[in-house]
């Protein structure tokens, strides 16, 4: 790509970038949020076309009009937001849009694509049918099923934005190996990642960009965390994490024998109190993300009690959460935490909405003075509070949906993997408004998938097997083969009970 340029209203999003990614090569791409990364791939992807500059595939230019055009051309791209059709079944969505046809009524060759689709599955080590609809999958295998739809498309080029953000572990590394194992065929990738680890491990070149322009290059030779991070922000980023100053409290927050539809047989208790970041780890499809949806009442099936103080909450009642100050940072922010055709002063105040009304109106002016707060404390790249959420990068697309729960002053802050795509820059200023809600007396759970964050943020932390917690770890025994162990559902000695009595 050669002097590439790209403008939206009121935005800059590319600005002259070139990049080169050899036969072979596995590319990283890294910048801050709003740098112009996934800006960049839609262009090679036939989602955008560029205001200025020239694509070329093989020394020819090359015209990209379309996602069409992009396939014929050998390139596949794997979004960072998740694109399947959660009704269909995982081969419709590997073959969607080009389905074979078989006999006289020319309808799909349900047969051949089932047939198809298995070895891709196989390959990725995902244990799931090919008939299984993508909605009873959770967020990481939808992902996986992505992953296979590249396969099988025998592109010369793969794009991934973000491929890993929610997977764990050993899919992460599952993921490697085959990009690792793509390279060798002589597949070009270019890898977008925040997890710098990852970028490490695979790249041979790393591409950085700042603010829609080329930042600089490093050499295999020259990657490491903090060249890549010094040329992102251009400037050293120290004091990642903020160390924690708990000390523990009386529970506040109890939740006694939850049952979520998910895994009806299970139950889950734990205890957690004021001041306390209380971190929750587990290997995907653990339960996590289901325990805390019964516990802000969104799972209507589940059973079991909550209290707060000496207060017990209705189970099922989202309204009853929210009106006692309990919140939930989604997963899947799209599908769940944002309205994305709003703009974003108008999702951060959502939640709040009967705070700015009067019997007819709308108090605009107070809602966007909230929306401005929440935009410079999170530092929300947007032109303005009026941009619509779904115009914004990925990383801020995630502060947009933190912004609207913290403008409401939280007892009791649920977040489910909050850094997910969110910058290294960015992430540090995420943890460190955790720990301030935290010191002001706010109980934080968070569900992350991230070891390092799970080490370092978590003043204690509660680890699930298939639907249970196995055992909650201190800050001192907060190490990672203990988490590990307990993950697989092994009991160990460090480990103590979630709750009290
Ligand atoms: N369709 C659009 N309309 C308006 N602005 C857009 C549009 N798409 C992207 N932008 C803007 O272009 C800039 C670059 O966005 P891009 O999504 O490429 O960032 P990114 O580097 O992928 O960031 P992240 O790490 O958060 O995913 C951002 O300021 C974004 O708000
Ligand atoms: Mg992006």
């Amino acid at each position: 790509m050669r002097g590439i340029g790209k403008r939206f209203p009121g935005v800059v999003a590319l600005d002259g970038v070139s990049i080169e990614v050899g036969k072979g090569e596995v590319l990283a791409l890294c910048g801050e949020n709003g740098a112009g990364k996934s800006t960049l791939m839609k262009i090679i992807g036939g989602v955008y076309q560029p205001d200025d500059g020239e694509v070329l595939v093989d020394g020819k230019p090359v015209k990209i009009n379309n996602v069409v055009d992009a396939m014929k051309l050998g390139i596949a791209f794997i979004h960072q937001e998740l694109n399947v059709l959660d009704n269909l079944d995982v081969a419709a969505n590997v073959f969607l849009g080009r389905e074979p046809l078989t006999g006289p009524f020319r309808l799909i060759d349900q047969k051949k694509i089932h047939a198809d689709t298995e070895p891709y599955l196989k390959r990725l080590g995902l244990d799931v049918s090919s008939k299984t609809r993508l909605d009873k999958l959770p967020i990481a295998q939808q992902q996986m099923v992505e992953i296979a739809k590249a396969l099988s498309l025998n592109a010369r080029i793969i794009i991934m934005d973000e491929p890993t953000s929610s997977l764990t572990l050993t899919e992460t590394e599952r993921l490697l190996e085959l990009v690792l194992d793509l390279k060798k065929q002589g597949v070009s990738v270019v890898y977008i990642s925040h997890r710098l680890g990852e970028v490490n491990q695979i790249a041979d070149r790393v591409v950085v960009l700042r603010d829609g322009k080329n930042a600089g290059e490093l050499s295999r030779q020259q990657i490491s965390h903090d060249s890549i991070v010094g040329m992102m922000v251009g400037r050293e980023v120290k004091s990642f994490y903020v160390e924690s100053t708990a000390k523990r409290t009386p529970a506040f927050l109890k939740v006694r024998n939850m049952r979520s539809s998910r895994y009806p047989t299970k139950q889950v208790s734990f205890d957690a109190g004021k001041g306390e970041i209380l971190g929750f780890a587990g290997l995907v499809g653990a339960g996590r993300s289901e325990i805390m949806k019964a516990v802000v009442g969104l799972d209507h099936f589940a059973t079991g009690e909550i209290f707060l103080g000496d207060a017990e909450l209705p189970v099922g009642k989202s309204r009853d959460a929210i009106a006692r100050g309990i919140y939930l940072v989604p997963e899947d922010r799209r599908g769940e935490g944002l309205v994305t055709g709003m703009t974003v002063r108008e999702n951060v105040t959502l939640p709040s909405l009967n705070k700015f009304a009067s019997v007819f109106l709308i108090n605009r002016a107070s809602e966007s003075k909230v929306a401005n707060e929440q935009i410079q404390s999170l530092k929300i790249k947007t032109p303005n509070a009026e941009a619509r959420v779904v115009n914004l990068s990925g990383g801020n697309q995630q502060k947009v949906v933190l912004g609207k729960w913290l403008s409401m002053d939280p007892k009791v802050m649920i977040l489910d993997e909050p850094t997910r795509g969110i910058d290294v820059g960015a992430k540090a200023e995420i943890y460190r408004i955790m720990r301030n809600l935290a010191e002001q007396g706010a109980v934080i759970l968070m569900i992350s998938s991230d070891m390092e964050e799970v080490l370092h943020v978590s003043d204690r932390v509660a680890v699930m097997h298939e639907g249970q917690i196995t055992g909650v770890l201190d800050r001192p025994d907060c190490k990672e083969e203990n988490i590990m162990q307990l993950a697989v559902g092994k009991k160990i000695a460090a480990a103590k009970a979630a709750f009290a009595n």
